[in-house]
């Protein structure tokens, strides 16, 4: 099924008018195309060069070096100067008693109040900043502070553990972090300040935790180390002037092998990106109420809640709630009340209220609704015609848009009003992207239709320039398989008409609801306790998840411990080390694992097994212990 690109394209940003020069300019001259993007920015000193990279060992990615900007007066001062009156932030609560529309000039003052507290507390441009926070508006305040003042923040998720938050804290050597009393999602608590606690008595080199007072629980502070958070409205902080490539986050992300990376991002490039794309792909006016439900902890949360929009002095609606809660008619109703013209969702959202039924549609018209977007995961069919069909009342054009932490913004997706829409293909890339398909040998696949490694040829403004601190693994993680290519972990094809179809991650990273998992991750944290001696981790197809989790784990030989214990203990220490969004959905006590000879786990073979394929399975005679595939099989069918 193909639905036709609106016929009547005229009122879109970019539109059959204009669209083929784009094209044209960003192919034929991409630093002059980028350049000339560059200027929907507010420079101190604008940029004489463009980009700067090369692909081939030593890395190097740099774009308008020598230009000075400073990114919060992008996202507030300048549009505090010339629409102060204009809703900047509308904040939804989780319970739905309140909605704060905070102004760009009201933005402006608690900014500038944050940072200074920040200067206060001894931080200074270089400085890393933890923010552990939930979706309220002192996150954005905090995030936007810390760039004004040109600290580095590294967000960490309100999901992960105290244990993951001091890994983080340890990595990027901050010295200080901002996190909030306790947060409040879908009804319950998540004791964020209790958690700090816990991470800091693994780490001496934190001296300041600033505490933001969301709720009325009052919490222990530590003496002369914890200060409550209490604007002064009085001072005022000069921005500090940043060059493009001085950092401006760094966010944690998982792969295949290790602990989370630290995704470096820059200002001028990231920024410049982040904007551009959130303008065009969305269509993005002056009247839209724009809503992206990501939490600010991750990268669609920065790009397209925070940076994004508010660089385009947009109105952009943050949410603290979660899409069920209280009934899973919460989004529909957000969307009617604040009526929300653009709505960018993920997936798993969307096939959790799929299922909860269309009955809880019928209350809201949706009416207000121009475009939709999806996110963070393949869309099945199902679910995209149901967004089409029963959300948008197939009035909305989908942007099913393709990208990742580590691109800062998106790459492949259809403009709303440029592309016929098919379902579950992100279709095409942005201006200035260019992706390629590569074989097992690493060569590009030429013909249109084909199928292989999702890799870009060249650089573009929001890629990721290092590994905070490691660029060695920045170069092995993504340049060595295939040199030459930025490779993204993803498989995709591409159809007759050039079309890609992401297929999903070729290495060894789950995206469990949209959220990236490394299996060697959760295998470390599962045998974290000495009853557990070995652990395997893969993922499945889940109908609600996109993907779940599913953990084989080999006991200690004298644990005393029975089948049901061992699995508790094994949630204990995922939930533990990771955080409840690592938690399992299958854990199967087994005797052995499917290994070769060489001691190599072979997942292949469990994945088949996972997802019920046993024809799949093949030649098992190279194992190590060729019978143990058997007996994992009749573990795995007694359960189901
Ligand atoms: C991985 C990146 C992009 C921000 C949120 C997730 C998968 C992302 C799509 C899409 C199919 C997608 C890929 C990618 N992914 N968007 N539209 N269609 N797959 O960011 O945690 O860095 O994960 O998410 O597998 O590699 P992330």
């Amino acid at each position: 099924m193909i639905y036709s690109k609106p016929e009547q394209d005229k009122n879109f940003l970019v539109n059959s008018t204009n669209y083929q020069q784009l094209h044209q300019q960003a192919f034929a001259d991409p630093n002059a195309f980028w350049l000339e993007m560059a200027k929907r920015l507010e420079w101190i000193k604008f940029p004489t060069t463009s980009g700067n990279w090369q692909f081939q060992k030593p890395i190097s990615i740099k774009w308008f070096e020598d230009g000075l900007l400073n990114v919060a007066t992008n996202c507030v001062d300048r549009h505090a100067k010339a629409t102060p009156e204009k809703t900047a932030i509308l904040w939804v609560n989780d319970q739905g008693a309140k909605t704060v529309a905070l102004s760009y000039s009201e933005l402006l003052k608690e900014v500038n109040a944050m940072a200074h507290v920040l200067q206060c507390l001894g931080v200074q441009k270089g400085d890393r900043v933890i923010i552990y926070m939930p979706m309220i508006l002192e996150t954005a305040y905090a995030m936007l502070a810390c760039a004004r003042i040109g600290a580095i923040h590294s967000v960490v998720f309100g999901g992960f553990s105290p244990e993951s938050l001091a890994g983080r804290i340890e990595d990027c050597g901050a010295k200080i972090v901002i996190t909030a009393n306790e947060g409040v999602r879908g009804g319950k608590t998540i004791p964020l300040k209790a958690n700090v606690d816990t991470a800091l008595l693994q780490t001496l080199q934190v001296k300041k935790v600033l505490v933001i007072n969301g709720t009325t629980t009052s919490v222990p502070m530590v003496v002369d180390r914890d200060v409550v958070y209490e604007p002064d409205y009085s001072k005022t902080v000069d921005p500090v002037a940043m060059n493009a490539e001085d950092p401006l986050f760094i966010l944690y992300t998982s792969g295949s092998t290790g602990k989370p990376k630290g995704v470096l991002h820059t200002s001028g490039g990231y920024l410049t990106y982040a904007s551009l794309t959130q303008q065009w792909i969305f269509d993005c006016k002056e009247d839209d109420v724009y809503w992206c439900t990501a939490d600010v902890g991750w990268i669609t949360g920065h790009s397209y809640v925070i940076y994004g929009p508010l660089a385009n002095g947009a109105t952009t609606v943050m949410f603290e709630g979660v899409p069920n809660y209280p009934k899973p008619d919460r989004l529909w109703k957000i969307i009617d009340d604040l009526k929300v013209s653009i709505f960018y969702t993920a997936p798993t959202a969307i096939r959790s209220l799929m299922q909860a039924g269309d009955e809880w549609l019928q209350t809201t018209t949706r009416d207000s609704l121009r475009i939709l977007g999806s996110v963070g995961e393949p869309i099945n069919q199902e679910a995209w015609e149901w967004y089409y069909q029963k959300v948008g009342k197939t009035r909305c054009p989908i942007v099913d848009t393709w990208w990742q932490t580590e691109t800062g913004g998106i790459l492949i997706t259809p403009l709303p009003g440029i592309n016929n829409l098919k379902p579950s293909s992100a279709t095409t890339p942005f201006f200035g992207i260019q992706p390629v398909l590569l074989n097992e040998q690493g060569q590009e696949v030429h013909e249109k239709a084909a199928e292989g490694r999702l890799a870009l040829k060249a650089s573009w403004p929001g890629q990721m320039r290092t590994v905070y601190g490691d660029h060695a693994r920045f170069e092995e993680t993504y340049f060595s398989q295939f040199p030459g290519y930025y490779f993204s972990g993803d498989g995709a094809k591409r159809d007759e008409d050039g079309d890609y179809w992401i297929t999903g991650r070729v290495d060894d990273v789950l995206n469990v609801s949209g959220h990236r998992l490394g299996t060697a991750e959760i295998e470390t944290a599962a045998t974290h306790d000495h009853s557990i001696i070995e652990t395997a981790v893969v993922g499945f197809p889940h109908a609600i998840k996109g993907e779940g989790i599913m953990v084989f784990a080999i006991p200690a030989g004298n644990t005393v411990h029975k089948e049901e214990e061992l699995r508790s203990i094994i949630r204990g220490s995922i939930r533990s080390q990771i955080g409840p969004i690592a938690n399992p959905d299958e854990i199967h006590i087994v005797k052995g694992l499917p290994k070769t000879r060489s001691g190599k786990i072979m997942r292949r073979i469990l994945r088949c097994i996972a997802r019920s394929e046993f024809e799949k399975i093949g030649d098992v005679s190279t194992l190590a212990d060729p019978l143990i595939v058997e007996h994992i099989i009749e573990v795995v069918c007694a359960k189901a």
